[in-house]
């Protein structure tokens, strides 16, 4: 079995820093010991990593990935493959994307289907959410059986009618069952249904351009449907996570319901942290630059960005996921042109969000160890991954990166390594970037050397939120 030596390093978790070594057997953590003390001086290793001048901390968690993802007649650029590689490059060391059960089919079906795309495919290990896009008798009973299997969390969707939305019946109905078998509902809120209304009005005005899908995407539709999921859920007797929150309005319906002591959880994307609807009016060449930054939720004014680090740094938000869901500009996110409600929604970021969370650590949003809890720990205990991923201690995986705090770069798509053509952060100064990156032990990024391989990343069972108050 390999021994390895991480010496000399800042291990940074969401509990501790410490000057410390750090000591790898084959792929766990195995000990710590202060470096320089007689315990650390005394491993003997094969191979000895320098982390003078470096932080050494947990392999970044993102929980909310959508890699080869049908979407608005298009399938999201980054395969497994891509995805999962690029993520590596970023610091990441486990994502949990999400398997999709379509109308009629089971969640077998779509489980399945998810396992044969990812499995032989990534650089890192990876789990699976499911999507319930058809809460049926039948899909009901299935959730306990992907339960057991470590697939414990379930995505519904209030919005996107005649996609994956699911009305307020069939919500609480999953949500009962969740509450039953300990599978954690995880809530797209916004009132798809409203929306429609407002796409079909304002195209009929002729409002075509991507600024308005952030138009009828109105932040009180954010605001009402994370409230009315609050309180399905509170009725169920189910913990709650809501997706991709990006409206103030949302954050403040969080707020009220975990004052009350629901476990209500919500976790937001760097995009709408460092990117707004100045964006998403950007005109450009031919006036279409804006459809680069169509998601939902979408970006909000520059004023809500405040009130989601406020939340990061009290609790009120939890987890910084990417939702990475990238479309090409050329020829994917260009099926909107003449019309913003045909433009495929989703952004890329795998590859940017532990580089732009640290930014957020120099630029005083959050502390050090903050940045860990939110990027790393949080997300691996929310998703039960927990100690094996997102933190550093004798029997976690070692899932490790050494961190260059000082590496000053451009994030640009000429440089990056997701399949997308271009950047959202195009051209944005970051200091901090991953040096080596370990995945179990493995070491898969060195410098500007990529050592992975597709079917090195596992698939991870998980455990139930571990979360709950
Ligand atoms: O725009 C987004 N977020 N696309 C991915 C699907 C989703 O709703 O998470
Ligand atoms: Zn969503
Ligand atoms: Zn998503």
């Amino acid at each position: 079995m390999t021994r390895t030596v991480i010496r000399g390093g800042l291990v940074v978790t969401a509990a501790e820093e410490l000057a410390a070594d750090v000591l790898i057997e084959g792929e766990q953590v195995v000990a710590l010991a202060a470096s320089g003390s007689s315990a650390a001086e005394s491993w003997t290793a094969d191979r000895v990593i320098d982390a003078a001048g470096h932080y050494v901390i947990p392999g970044g968690v993102d929980a909310h990935t959508h890699m080869e993802l049908p979407f608005g007649g298009t399938s999201a650029s980054d395969t497994f493959e891509t995805g999962t590689r690029a993520a590596a490059w970023g610091g990441t060391t486990t994502i949990v994307d999400f398997a999709v059960q379509s109308v009629g089919a089971s969640l077998r079906d779509g489980l399945d289907a998810w396992h044969a795309k990812a499995q032989g495919n990534c650089a890192i290990d990876y789990g699976f959410h499911m999507i319930l896009g058809d809460v049926t008798e039948g899909s009901l009973k299935e959730m306990d059986l992907l339960v057991g299997e470590g697939v414990t969390s379930f995505k519904l969707f209030m919005a996107y009618p005649g996609v994956f939305y699911s009305d307020d019946g069939k919500i609480l109905r999953a949500m009962q069952r969740g509450a039953d078998n300990g599978g954690l509902i995880m809530m797209h809120a916004e009132n798809g249904i409203a929306i429609d209304v407002l796409v079909a009005q304002a195209l009929a005005a002729g409002k075509t351009d991507p600024r308005f899908h952030g138009e009828v995407r109105h932040e009180l539709l954010e605001a009402e449907a994370t409230h009315r999921a609050i309180r399905l859920a509170q009725v169920a007797g189910a913990p709650l996570y809501v997706v991709h929150v990006s409206a103030a309005s949302a954050l403040a319906e969080l707020v009220t319901a975990r004052d009350q002591g629901l476990n209500v959880f919500g976790e937001t994307c760097p995009q709408y942290l460092f990117l707004s609807t100045d964006n998403l009016a950007e005109r450009g060449a031919d006036g279409f630059e804006g459809a680069k930054y169509v998601c939902s939720t979408p970006l909000r004014p520059r004023e809500h960005q405040a009130q989601l680090w406020r939340g990061l740094r009290t609790n009120d938000l939890q987890v910084v996921s990417t939702d990475h869901c990238p479309f090409c500009f050329t020829g994917q996110k260009e099926l909107g042109r003449g019309d913003f409600s045909k433009i495929p929604n989703g952004l890329p970021g795998v590859e940017n969000r532990m580089d732009l969370l640290h930014q957020a650590v120099l630029d005083g949003h959050i502390s050090r160890r903050r940045w860990i809890e939110i990027a790393c720990a949080t997300p691996a205990r929310m998703f039960g991954l927990y100690p094996r991923k997102g933190t550093i201690a004798p029997g976690s995986d070692a899932d490790l990166v050494v961190y260059d705090p000082a590496a000053v770069h451009t994030v640009s798509a000429a440089t990056h390594h997701m399949n997308v053509d271009y950047s959202a952060y195009e051209g944005r100064r970051l200091t901090g970037r991953a040096r080596t990156v370990l995945s179990r032990g493995t070491v898969v990024v060195d410098g500007d050397s990529y050592l992975g391989r597709p079917g090195h990343g596992r698939y991870q069972p998980r455990a139930t939120c571990q979360y709950l108050i």
